[in-house]
């Protein structure tokens, strides 16, 4: 079962910075997964949320700043809010990443910055994983990138999760801890994709989910 650091590693540093992608590589995750989305200058940057309140001390709507006013914002001990560029000149090909899709319209910009670091050789597209509960967002990246390896994402497992996943070609089905049920495990499986789960913070959840031979966790705590 391998270990995907959540949002870099949220437990332990700011959630979706530099340092906590450094702290995830320091624990020898297998992966880091961190959200993106687009800001009011078109640039791609980390971030989860909508909006700013939570884990800056900014206000307002990401898609409403600029990249110039969100570099001046602290999102947590000092750090600041990466680009996609940064987040992947920064981890480069030391550890495998999983890209997740927040918000409309970032599957083109994403595709352009992940072919100019394939193309310079500064990340293997073996290593990258994207994802989203967006599906007309993964398509649009399967057409640009029909090798990469992309993974719906869903709360809860759909009765047709496999006919989305087979339209995508999909490597890994994405799942919530919270509705996952060892059956669920069993029909991934049965169709022929792996299972990685979110997000699995506490021992015995993450003792489950091995029994249940679940192939990874996302865990703010790698
Ligand atoms: O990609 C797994 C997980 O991160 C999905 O939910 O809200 O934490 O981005 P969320
Ligand atoms: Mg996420």
């Amino acid at each position: 079962m391998i270990i995907i650091g959540h949002r870099g590693a949220a437990g332990y540093e700011p959630e979706n910075t530099l340092l906590s992608f450094q702290k995830a590589i320091d624990l020898n995750v297998d992966m880091i997964e961190f959200d993106v989305r687009l800001c009011k200058s078109g640039e791609v940057v980390i971030f989860h949320d909508d909006s700013l309140e939570r884990t800056t001390n900014g206000v307002g709507l990401v898609s409403e700043t600029s990249l110039t006013e969100l570099q001046k914002l602290d999102a947590g001990k000092g750090q600041k809010i990466p680009s996609l560029s940064e987040a992947f000149e920064t981890i480069g090909s030391k550890v495998k990443m999983n890209v997740e899709l927040k918000g409309k319209s970032t599957a083109e910009p994403v595709s352009q910055i992940v072919r100019q670091f394939t193309d310079s050789g500064k990340i293997n597209p073996e290593d990258l994983l994207i994802s989203s509960f967006m599906m007309e967002e993964l398509f649009i990246i399967s057409k640009h990138f029909p090798t990469i390896k992309t993974a719906p994402l869903f709360r809860k497992l759909p009765k047709d999760f496999a006919l989305t996943a087979s339209g995508l070609k999909a490597f890994s089905i994405n799942a919530g801890l919270a509705f996952l049920t060892k059956n669920d495990v069993a029909k991934v499986h049965a169709s022929g994709y792996r299972l990685f789960v979110y997000t699995v913070n506490k021992p015995d959840d993450k003792e489950r989910m091995k029994t249940w031979g679940v192939d990874g966790i996302f865990t703010d705590f790698p």
